[in-house]
């Protein structure tokens, strides 16, 4: 079984911030998920890098645009480095390979009388790379952003969108593609006010890929970028992998870029004959101040600053157990604070401490061995069933929620039968805490990968242990010795 994912390629403008950060961290919780299920995962994620908003950013930083995006690219791999993102190729859109695909794809589809030379007057909004409907003409701002824009004349190719509405209705309303649900109406009105063809090359655009039948035009950066998921995993160049895994299983995206995911990307794949994607889910907002956070609103989160202050893995929890992956947030230390203290201080780590401490004091750092208590048996399968339906149902918030279930029931279980008491029957409690332990480092590992593999070593596990889904299942035998502690989370004021 193989399981594709990508994440949006992200703009070389702007260095990473908690939005990039998000959609990454989430496609690396699934590919995770999924490697550990034994299925083989491809992960794609890289960064856009031509049009006309990357060569202006560039000139305002006195760079040539390439310049630019060298510098940028290297931070985004270097934060993905930082927060353990597993991807398996960063794909960059200026890859000679990745240009040759475009190139390939552009010609192709004129070649099939999907494309055809027009001319373009209308509005052009660059920092959304979008061609938009104005209202007001005399005053023209993007419907989307609120920028000012102006209006452009130019003559260029045009992909046959409108041919595809119909096909793309049935599809929005009959199928998976368009995730979570409730954005399904926000696209099907979009295709039913009527799709016009759109615009795929700029005359004037200097930075961008060449048009391989008229050097006077680039490729409009949208029709590039999307094909990323094309050339990604080998399309017209490594027939063996795209066989392998086209389509892809899920590709997520922020709900600022649906129109182009959910419209215009199944078009261009239903042109070239290919099989759409299974489901493309479109996660909200992080919000700051009532405002998106993006770099041009100002109010950029560093993830820098929570990485160094609470760790990656942290940083990653509380992404995804914070709020529904699907619905907006607002990010704040003070949440980040309430939720890193309750949950892996309080919860998590207290659990870890406590039964660490037992096991060294007790039974001289040696686990004890013996039967395992059946409640601890059941409630690990029941929580495997539970929180693997809810990752599979893209559902992060949720599925951690099930997983905390095993941690709060853990916690109270050494309340009850206090194993530290002197003429206590102590062996069972701790064997049985000490698997179900064991078995919270299977199910968390998607979500915090360092930290599970620090428990692991700790409790004198193995790491291959922990990262294959089905060893819950596995009893101990032999002696276990726990190994060297240290504190991993600690509380924050
Ligand atoms: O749109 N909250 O790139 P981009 C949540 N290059 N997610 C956020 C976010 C926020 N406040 N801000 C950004 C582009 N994101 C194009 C994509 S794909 C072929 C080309 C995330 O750098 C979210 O995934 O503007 C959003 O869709 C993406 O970053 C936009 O990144
Ligand atoms: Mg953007």
């Amino acid at each position: 079984m193989k399981f594709y994912i990508t994440t949006p390629l992200y703009y070389v403008n702007a260095e990473p911030h908690v939005g990039h950060t998000y959609t990454t961290v989430a496609a690396d919780c699934l590919a995770r998920f999924y490697r550990m299920k034994g299925y083989d995962v491809f992960f794609l994620t890289g960064t856009d890098e031509h049009g006309q908003k990357i060569y202006e950013a560039s000139k305002k930083e006195g760079l040539t645009p390439i310049e630019l995006a060298d510098r940028v690219s290297e931070i985004f791999k270097n934060m993905w480095e930082k927060i353990n993102i597993s991807y398996d190729r960063f794909i960059r859109t200026t890859e000679k390979q990745h240009e040759e695909v475009v190139k390939k794809v552009f010609k192709n589809l004129l070649e099939k009388g999907e494309l055809y030379k027009g001319e373009y007057k209308g509005f052009y909004c660059v920092h959304c790379e979008s061609y938009v409907n104005v209202e007001d003409k005399t005053k023209p701002i993007c419907p989307d952003c609120k920028r000012d824009i102006s209006e452009i004349s130019e003559t260029s190719y045009f992909f046959k969108l409108s041919k595809y509405q119909n096909i793309l209705e049935n599809i929005i309303e009959n199928t998976e593609f368009v995730k979570p649900d409730f954005r399904k109406n926000e696209v099907l009105n979009f295709v039913k006010i009527g799709l016009s063809d759109l615009s795929i090359t700029r005359r004037n655009v200097a930075w961008g890929i060449e048009s391989p039948t008229d050097e006077k035009y680039t490729i409009y950066v949208w029709f590039d970028a999307l094909l990323n998921y094309l050339s990604g995993i080998g399309y017209l160049y490594d027939e063996e992998t795209f066989k392998k895994y086209w389509p892809p299983d899920v590709q997520l995206i922020g709900k600022d870029i649906m129109r182009f995911h959910h419209i215009i990307w199944p078009a261009i794949l239903l042109s070239l004959n290919l099989p759409l994607p299974k489901k493309i889910f479109a996660h909200g907002w992080w919000i700051s101040g009532k405002e998106k956070i993006s770099k041009s609103k100002g109010n950029i989160i560093s993830p820098e600053y929570f990485i160094n202050e609470y760790g990656p893995d942290p940083f990653r929890f509380f992404l995804l157990r914070e709020i529904p992956f699907g619905l907006d947030g607002e990010f704040s230390e003070e949440n980040f604070k309430k939720r890193y203290n309750s949950d892996l201080v309080n919860d998590f780590g207290n659990l870890l401490n406590r039964t660490l401490n037992l096991i060294e004091k007790k039974f001289n750092d040696y686990v004890p061995e013996g039967e395992i208590d059946n409640q601890i048996i059941e409630i690990s399968y029941d929580v495997y069933k539970k929180f693997s339906e809810k990752i599979e149902n893209i559902s992060f918030s949720e599925a951690i929620e099930e997983i905390w279930k095993l941690v709060v029931f853990l916690n109270k279980y050494l309340d009850e039968k206090t194993p530290w008491r002197e003429t206590a029957n102590s062996e069972k409690t701790i064997i049985s805490v000490f698997y179900g332990i064991r078995n919270l480092l299977i199910f968390l590992y998607p979500f915090i990968p360092q930290t599970c593999e620090k428990m692991a070593n700790m409790l004198g596990l193995k790491i291959e242990e922990i990262k294959k889904l089905g060893n819950f299942k596995i009893k101990y035998s032999g002696r276990i010795k726990i190994g060297k502690r240290e504190i991993i989370f600690y509380r924050k004021k």
